[in-house]
């Protein structure tokens, strides 16, 4: 191919920006033309589309968010919008897509590689719930954020002996409840994949309050329910003086972490060297740190996202 585009989609991510310049960099310097596609997918029917330079993408690694915008675009989902939006790549000569984002943007991909587009997806959502890879571009970045809250909630919650409820996001996954409140030597995790009891939740406070415990630091995933919601429920199991934190879009943004911006440059370049041979209809990630690739339609269909469990387990070994 010689000539490509890239669009980052649904909820940003910080690395987005590292993956789109890997992309440029990468296709210019294997000979190619780069288009940007702004606004995701609602920018690609409307024909928001123009030629990347490699000075277009400089002092973008650092920087959080997108700089070719995003949107959440349901109407992608219907064959018009998609038809429409091969329509546009064709007009521009653009022979193969890199689409950048979460679960409804790999859709979006996969609609494109039903209809015999060259399109390969990127998984870049704090969610880190995409099949087919490890980790996601911005889950790294997003759990480092999310611990710097935890450290400071942990001052207050031990100056004050009060229990602290923080809730997290991830939409349907516990990735970032784990990870974060492992790292912050949570008490407890509560995440959608397991299904917890409040009794033993009280219980388990209470048994720290016994013997001198100072704080109580509880992550909830919102897949779970939100954080004033779980509180309430605690309060019926007794009075543990629970603040609610709400984390909420601070996770999303911020600068990308060094290992987030190396990820999405592996990956970027990555999805370059296959479009360069012909390779569309697959999507990218990292297995075992390795770089691969996946058919895109069979994993999502076949694939699912699964948390790593085994950080539940070790938590409840390890702080309580
Ligand atoms: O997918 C990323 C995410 O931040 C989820 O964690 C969250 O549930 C959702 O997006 C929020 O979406 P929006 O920013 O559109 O409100």
């Amino acid at each position: 191919m010689k000539r490509i585009a890239v669009l980052t989609s649904g909820g940003d991510a910080p690395g987005m920006n590292a993956a789109v310049r890997a992309v440029v960099r990468k296709g210019i310097y294997e000979g190619m033309e780069v288009y940007g596609i702004n606004y995701g997918f609602a920018g690609l029917v409307a024909g928001d589309i123009r030629k990347l330079s490699i000075s277009d993408v400089g002092d973008m690694i650092q920087r959080g968010g997108t700089f070719l915008y995003s949107a959440r675009y349901p109407e992608f989902a219907t064959e018009e919008g998609q038809l429409k939006g091969i329509e546009q790549l064709k007009k521009f000569g653009i022979e193969g897509l890199v689409v950048i984002g979460g679960d409804g943007s790999y859709h979006g991909a996969m609609a494109l590689t039903k209809h015999g587009y060259p399109a390969v997806g990127l998984p870049g959502t704090i969610d880190n719930d995409i099949p087919g890879t490890d980790f996601c571009i911005g889950f790294d970045t997003a759990i480092n954020t999310v611990l710097e809250s935890i450290d400071r909630i942990r001052d207050t919650a031990t100056s004050h002996v009060r229990t602290f409820i923080i809730e997290v996001m991830g939409r349907d996954a516990g990735d970032i409840a784990l990870w974060a409140g492992i790292a912050g030597g949570a008490e407890q995790i509560i995440i959608p994949e397991k299904e917890f009891d409040m009794a033993e939740v009280a219980k388990t406070i209470q048994k720290g309050r016994d013997r001198g415990k100072k704080h109580s630091l509880i992550v909830v995933a919102e897949g779970v329910m939100g954080g004033n919601e779980f509180a309430e429920k605690l309060a019926e199991h007794g009075d543990y003086h629970a603040r609610v934190t709400v984390l909420g879009h601070v996770q999303r943004g911020g600068s990308p972490s060094a290992r987030d911006r190396v990820l999405a440059s592996n990956f970027g370049a990555h999805a370059v060297d296959l479009l360069k041979v012909g390779r569309g209809g697959l999507c990218v990630g990292i297995r075992d740190n390795k770089i691969v690739e996946n058919d895109i339609v069979e994993t999502l269909e076949k694939g699912k996202h699964k948390a790593d469990l085994s950080l539940y387990q070790l938590n409840k070994e390890i702080s309580y």
